[in-house]
């Protein structure tokens, strides 16, 4: 494991810039580097995240929570933002505890971690806020036009590349939001998935940037995002880059199948879908499109 303080890094990188390497190129450099993260992030201008890079781990989010409780008992010990990162993972879980298929040398897994200290409003905007900044990163090294399926994964063409999962920790002493910690999962060029995956993984193989600096350049993003994720433009551009607004839907509610048209999604990160018994407010689940 490298442990780096980025703000002590001397390698001061270039600014994080769109790279002209060939698409598919062999020739990008795909480690994972904490000196070459750390550089990348030095170069966008943040100089106060701890950098963790492992081989394999079980879940990044773990050590990811383990950094935001100590960051509340030793917060002078330790830095407001956190980036860990793993080559693999054997425990990588997405939403409602599934498994994150996480193989070595083929995706990102990464957890940032953010010391937030404040109401708990904030935690819903960061993770619609950071399925923007992924969607901006991915726009910028490939060509892939990538989709927000609700609430925050990030798709292309029906099938699922990208999936983000945001925990918090609370600040024991007063109760409100601590930290919120932000994992990351990215399918870049696994090409054989696991038979329950094969139909609906999709994997972003056209990246002009290598590994590190991609993952640095995603972190810069939310980082910056989370500095005002109420914005409202933020969430303009989430609800414009919904792949399940205006489309027809259909959801399981106690073992019962319903339909209805996919009309809004509220501040609170609720889908709102007009049904023929009227509007329904979903606060969270798998909501699948239904086929035209
Ligand atoms: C989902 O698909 O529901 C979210 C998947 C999130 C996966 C990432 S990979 C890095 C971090 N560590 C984990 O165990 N999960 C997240």
């Amino acid at each position: 494991m490298k442990d780096i303080d980025n703000g002590l890094s001397k390698d001061m990188d270039k600014e994080l810039s769109r790279g002209t390497d060939s698409r598919l190129s062999k020739s990008i450099d795909n480690r994972l580097s904490a000196e070459d993260i750390s550089s990348a992030l030095s170069g966008a201008g943040i100089t106060d995240c701890t950098i963790q890079v492992y081989d394999t781990v079980g879940s990044t989010q773990d050590i990811g929570k383990e950094f935001a409780r100590s960051q509340w008992s030793d917060p002078e010990g330790t830095s407001p933002l956190a980036l860990i990162t793993a080559d693999s993972q054997t425990k990588g879980r997405g939403r409602y505890g599934k498994h994150f298929y996480s193989p070595s040398d083929t995706g990102i897994y990464m957890s940032l971690v953010i010391k937030v200290g404040k109401p708990v409003e904030n935690f819903l905007s960061i993770t619609t806020a950071t399925a923007v900044a992924v969607c901006h990163v991915i726009e910028r090294h490939s060509h892939m036009k990538p989709e927000i399926k609700w609430v925050n994964d990030v798709w292309f063409g029906g099938r699922k590349a990208c999936g983000i999962l945001t925990e918090a920790v609370t600040d024991p002493k007063s109760g409100i939001l601590g930290s919120v910690i932000i994992g990351i999962g990215m399918n870049l060029t696994t090409e054989s998935f696991p038979d329950e995956l094969r139909d609906i993984a999709f994997s972003i193989d056209d990246m002009d940037i290598g590994r590190s600096r991609l993952i640095a350049e995603i972190a810069s993003e939310i980082f910056k995002a989370s500095e005002d994720p109420d914005s409202d433009e933020l969430f303009e551009e989430y609800k414009s880059r919904s792949l399940i607004l205006g489309k027809e839907v259909w959801w399981m509610e106690r073992d019962q199948r319903r339909t209805g048209l996919a009309v809004d999604i509220n501040r609170a990160g609720n889908l709102i879908v007009k049904t023929e018994a009227g509007l329904v407010t979903l606060n969270s689940g798998d909501v699948s499109i239904r086929p035209v």
